[in-house]
């Protein structure tokens, strides 16, 4: 199972959605891969891997990084999940990338990418491996909060997402079905934007205590 999570506007829970999905696969299904292509996942799941060899290292190396590098470069969590760091210096596209989402989509475990950057925004070279993974998943899961500026650009964005993972701020006029009604795709979560979850985040605790309200919103989405 190969999973990507993207967006279309900054701040949309992407992140946060991608960690818990990760988590709750590996305690369901003894191992996972949390693969980060935006560098806040240390952040979210709360360990000092900000300087981490990660994809951004591998896709530059040269003669002297081998391809089971990838793997070398993750860092144990908790319960079967791994973190594969962004790494150092800058993303790009290109045959190597090309070689990474071959490794990414025949790994027996399940493989949730936090594509990092949003789609359809400024064309940067991590923006285009972003692209690519999102095209490449076996699932592709735009995490949307409802809004008129979020849904414009979700109907302009260069791909078409095989699900929605809805963050809804309760007391707003729209709501999960509507967003799926106007971009015409399938929601395959709701969520709610609670103070719960933002505190257990900024506590570090994500995975140590995922927030049941996250949890059973993630549920069937993957
Ligand atoms: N369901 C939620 N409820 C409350 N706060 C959330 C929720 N999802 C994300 N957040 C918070 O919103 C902010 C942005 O989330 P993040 O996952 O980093 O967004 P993105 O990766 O799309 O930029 C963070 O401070 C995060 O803790
Ligand atoms: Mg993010």
């Amino acid at each position: 199972m190969f999973v990507a999570c993207w967006s279309v506007k900054g701040g949309a829970g992407v992140s946060v959605v991608a960690a818990a999905l990760a988590h709750r696969l590996a305690v369901e299904e003894g191992a996972a891969l949390l693969v980060d292509l935006g560098g806040d996942q240390p952040d979210i799941v709360g360990v000092a891997a900000h300087h981490q060899q990660g994809v951004a290292d591998w896709l530059a190396g040269g003669p002297g990084v081998p391809a089971d590098g990838l793997r070398r470069s993750e860092v144990v969590l908790t319960d079967g999940l791994a973190l594969l760091a962004r790494g150092n210096g800058p993303l790009h596209s290109g045959a190597r990338a090309d070689v990474l989402l071959a490794l990414l989509a025949r790994d027996p475990r399940p493989v949730v990418v936090d594509c990092g950057v949003p789609l359809g925004t400024v064309c940067s070279g991590a923006e285009e491996l972003a692209l690519a993974v999102a095209t490449a998943a076996t699932r592709s899961l735009l995490v949307i909060r409802p809004d008129l500026c979020s849904l414009r650009r979700a109907l302009a964005a260069p791909l078409r997402p095989s699900g929605l993972v809805v963050v809804r701020e309760p007391g707003r006029v729209l709501g999960a079905d509507d967003a799926g009604e106007v971009l015409g795709v399938p929601v395959a979560a709701a969520v709610e934007v609670d103070l719960a979850v933002a505190r257990t985040v900024d506590a570090g605790l994500l995975l140590a205590r995922p927030p049941r309200q996250l949890q059973r919103g993630l549920r069937h989405v993957a």
